[in-house]
């Protein structure tokens, strides 16, 4: 048995113009995670492969798609784990990074460290040709963020510690991917630029263990999106996979991070997969929908569903 499950962020998407890009590339991103586990490669490979994909789309926020500080800057970050061992690596801060997925396994695979961060991550990546891409800066993107401002400055936004307008309007989210392979190793990776208006400097949930990703091929694994400050808080993903570990099931183990960050923190904040050994899949949100997809052997077809009406 092998599969993986994968998710293109949780937020505001209904109405947006490009969910059909959106669609396509939650397709696109399952296909590539899916086929590399057919063809023998390892749960670490398929996890690379969807997020790789899903951060090359622009669809996403995450690498090419990435959301802008309230500077004008495109800051990525980026985490991965394999399950087997529980080494981890993870990357925060990263200047106009294309794909910080890669960033993050360099860090697990080639250093002593989990995470690495800003110009020193800079100055390690660029011994791999991994460089800022001025790509990722686009006069689309700067317009949205000069709209974004405006209506900070207007008060049109949500106060976030009196710092920062987080706008639900503006389509957030993340991207991440957990996979079993056929040897039963688990694997996780997320990546994402944040959130649009977000400070300078600001590191999300994705790059933190436990918060935005996790993996123990013991028992599953688990990627977060949304409001990161939240799943850090709770540490989210270890929540979910702790759960697993007590013998329930990808979709109550879903089901109950999200509850328990609802309850704390409100609709509108989080979403999460989830993966067990089984080779079961779990997907919850609190926000009005959640990009996510799914294949396993065995399976006639991919789910792919975005809204809760989905089938
Ligand atoms: N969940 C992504 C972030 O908050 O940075």
């Amino acid at each position: 048995m092998f599969g993986i499950v994968i998710h293109g962020g949780a937020g505001v998407l209904r109405g947006h113009h490009d969910l059909e890009a959106y669609r396509k590339g939650l397709d696109s991103a399952l296909s590539k995670g899916y086929s590399s586990l057919a063809e023998g490669g390892s749960a670490l490979d398929a996890v690379v492969a969807a997020v790789y994909d899903m951060e090359e789309s622009g669809a996403f926020n995450a690498g090419v798609g990435c959301s802008l500080t309230v500077d004008g800057r495109a800051e990525v970050d980026a985490g991965i784990m394999n399950g087997n061992d529980l080494s981890a690596g993870a990357v925060a801060s990263l200047d106009s990074v294309r794909h910080p997925v890669l960033a993050a396994k360099r860090v697990m695979e080639d250093t002593d460290h989990v995470l690495l961060v800003g110009p020193g991550a800079m100055a390690f990546l660029e011994t791999y040709g991994i460089r800022s891409d001025p790509e990722l800066v686009t006069p689309v993107k700067l317009q949205k963020l000069n709209e974004l401002r405006q209506k900070w400055v207007a008060g049109e936004g949500r106060l976030a510690k009196n710092r920062i307008v987080y706008d639900r309007g503006a389509r957030h989210g993340t991207v991440g991917a957990v996979a079993i392979d056929s040897k039963g190793m688990i694997s996780s990776a997320v990546s994402t630029g944040g959130y649009w208006l977000k400070l300078s400097g600001r590191v999300g949930d994705s790059p933190i263990p436990g918060a935005g990703f996790w993996a123990d091929s013991r028992f599953g694994g688990a990627v977060a999106t949304g409001t990161g400050e939240y799943a850090i808080r709770t540490t989210l993903c270890r929540y979910a996979v702790d759960l697993l570990a007590r013998q329930e099931c990808a979709q109550s183990a879903a089901d109950a991070a999200i509850a328990e960050v609802t309850r704390r923190f409100g609709n509108g904040t989080m979403g999460i997969i989830v993966l067990d050994k089984e080779g079961d899949a779990g997907f919850s949100y609190n926000t009005e929908g959640m990009g996510r997809a799914a294949f396993f052997s065995g399976w006639e077809k991919p789910l792919v569903q975005v809204f809760p009406e989905d089938k």
